[in-house]
This record gives structure tokens, sequence and C-alpha cells, in this order.
């Protein structure tokens, strides 16, 4: 028998489905931007091939990443610098080896639900207890402080934090992030900020928890702001001191960070601002489509929602959310069932806008059609 840790993990709900997709399916359920890197970048990957960069790096990741990196990350706090950055193979490895480091046998992390699938499973994997908070469509998909409050024990470890948000899209306002950050500092509790999403904002700003709380670990990825997910490069930004327990942890499990993929995405960092102000104008046009197509299903509510590429509307039908899904894929469109998220996303769909304009209307305009024969 396999030990009960590895057992208990499930295969993710969103996955199955996809599988099961017809072909010719309009994928409204994918989790990664539609279109390909900058040009600079897979240039770049070309020519660091050609320079041999082909073997084992630095275990924290090639110095020169690091260093610019820590760079762009000045622009939220001065005090930053490479010794606080460690390159990653994506933010999934990022959010697990940071788990690793931090969470104890037995303790406790605050996780979001609904939120990310992999959150609870890593808590677990490092031998602690995922205990979760709620956010919910009446309070605009934002956590509640005063239930966080009420959930810490003299066990809590580390609240897990993910703003813009996947599934729900909400985009977590200063005054939000900040009544967090005061109550971690009160319990001196690490936050886990999983900012994957954080050039995808269409109204307001991006706050990241490391601006106001110091025992902050910053997880974030290219692979949504250089639409490079096949590449698995991303980063966890903290003090000098958990980066250097990190990279022993990375050694371990990674060795190091895919040695070519990080000098093409130094080159993609060089471009990055113009590229996401490209893909940014284009989401934002997909993302009125879709509210308007969800605003003309009578049965569903979203909130308005202002980051990632996600609408996450509740519906009425009493039906399950993997049933309702998989009558919506007969028909030919996939979308992910809210329950994969967490228990209260339950009597939800996650819709993704990261596909054409004109898949998201046929694709909802399929959906409408499905709820009301519903
Ligand atoms: C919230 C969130 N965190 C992390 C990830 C994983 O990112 P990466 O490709 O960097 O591992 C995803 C991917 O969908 C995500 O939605």
């Amino acid at each position: 028998m396999f030990p009960s840790r590895v057992a208990s993990l499930k295969v993710s709900g969103i996955r199955k489905l996809f599988e099961a997709a017809p072909p010719g399916a309009i994928n409204l359920g994918l989790g990664e931007p539609d279109i390909q890197p900058p040009v600079e970048m897979i240039d770049a990957l070309k020519s660091a091939l050609d320079k041999g960069f082909n073997k084992y790096g630095p275990s924290a990741g090639i110095m020169e990443l690091r260093l610019a990196i820590a760079d762009n990350l000045r622009r939220y706090r001065k005090d930053v610098s490479f010794e606080n950055v460690i390159v990653t193979a994506g933010a999934t490895e990022g959010m697990r080896i940071a788990c690793e480091t931090i969470i104890g046998e037995g303790d406790e992390a605050l996780v979001p639900n609904p939120g990310f699938i992999i959150y609870g499973p890593d808590v677990r994997l490092a031998g602690g207890r995922p205990v979760e908070y709620s956010l919910r469509l009446e309070n605009g998909y934002l956590p509640d402080p005063e239930q966080i409050r009420s959930l810490v024990t003299p066990r809590t470890k580390a609240i897990v934090m993910n703003s813009p948000s996947n599934p729900t899209g909400s985009v977590f306002p200063r005054d939000t992030m900040k009544a967090i950050c005061e109550i971690a500092d009160d319990k001196s509790l690490y936050i886990l900020s999983d900012e994957v999403y954080n050039d995808y904002v269409y109204e307001g700003e991006h706050w990241s928890p490391a601006r106001f709380h110091d025992d902050t670990i910053v997880v974030n990825s290219f692979s949504k702001s250089l639409a490079a997910t096949g590449w698995r490069i991303g980063y966890v930004a903290t003090s000098k001191e958990i980066v250097k327990q990190l990279a022993k942890v990375q050694y371990y499990t990674l060795a190091c960070p895919p040695t070519a993929t990080q000098y093409a995405v130094l080159e993609g960092m060089k471009v990055q601002e113009r590229f996401m102000r490209d893909v940014l104008t284009e989401f934002r046009m997909r993302r009125e489509i879709a509210m308007k197509r969800l605003s003309e299903i009578s049965s569903f509510r979203t909130a308005p929602v202002s980051g990632a590429f996600y609408l996450f509307p509740e519906y009425d039908h009493r039906m399950p959310s993997e049933d309702f899904a998989q009558r919506i894929l007969e028909r030919g469109v996939i979308c992910a069932p809210g329950s994969a998220f967490g228990s209260l996303g339950e009597g939800h769909l996650r819709f993704s806008y990261a596909n054409s304009r004109e898949n998201i209307s046929r694709g909802l305009d399929i959906v409408k059609d499905v709820a009301a024969e519903l």
C-alpha cells in the first residue's frame, strides 16, 4: 500500500473532464494564455541551446535571472536583492518547496476555499493540516479577515493567499490585504502569497502582502506573464534566511531549475511590460464579452471581479457542478466544475476567457442554451 499522504491525493477534477472532451470542443477551461511567448524569448531559447547552456546550473537559479527578478521586485520593496530570490520550476514547485520548508509535522496552514487545487495537498505533503477560509460570492470572493483571525490556533504557521484568484478572478484590495497582514503580524505567521496572476489586473491594483508583512513568501511565475506555461520557470521571493533553506530543499527536489529556459526568460523579462500591455488590451475585451454573455443567463450570478482570466458564476440549478460541466461538455464546450476547487466551489462553474472572442461568444451561447433546458 502507498502511504496515506500519497494515497489520499486526488486526480484533478479538471483534468478528468478535459480528457473526455469531444474533438473540436470549445475550450473555456484553459488555465493558461492561448497565445505564444514573445518572439524575443523564443529566439533567446534557441540561442541559449546553441551556446551550450544545456547543463546543470546553480540550485537557486542563474545569477543573472535572480538579479533581474530582484530588480523588478524593487517596485514593491526597496530592500530586495538577488539573495531574496530563488528561481523555481514554476509556481507549482515553488509552492511545494515553500510548504516543505516552513510547515512542520502537525502545523496548520489557512488555505482559500474555493482555491487553486495545489494548496491543500502541498500542506499535507509537508506533514501539515490545511484549514480552509471562505471566499463567497456575496463578499465579492474576498476573504473575511475576522474569519481568518478566528481560524488561527497555536498550531497555525501560515496563511496562503492568492490574489488575483484562481478560480474566482477576485483581486484583494489594499484594505483587505493590510487587515490580513496585521493578523499575520499579530500572530507571527508567514503569508504564502501565490501571485502568478499579478500582471492580469483589469481594474485597480495588485497588492502584494510583501508590501505590509516581512514574513511573506511570494510565489510567482513566468507561466502566465510571458505565456510560457510549458517552460517551467518561476520564483520564490522572501527573506535571505528562507531562501537559503529553500535552495537546500530545491536541490533535493530538482537539482536546479532548467538552465536554457532561464536564459530565455531573462530576455523575455526585457519585453514583458510591452507584451503584457498587448495581452491585457485583448483580455480586457474578452472579459467584457464573457461578463456580458454570462449576465444574460438568468440562473447565473457573478461577482464583479477584476483579475486573472476566469469568471466563476454561481448557478441556481439543483445539480452538482461536475454533472453540469459534463452536460455542457456533451454540447461541445469545456469548462471546469466549481467543486474541483473545494467544497464552497460546488454550485459554481469556472469559465476561462483565455480563448478567442468568437469562441467565448459561441461557447457561452451554448452554455445559455444548456442552462435554459434544465
Ligand atoms: C493560482 C495558480 N497558482 C499556480 C499555478 C501554477 O503555475 P506554474 O505554471 O508556474 O506552476 C497556477 C496555474 O494555473 C495557478 O492558477
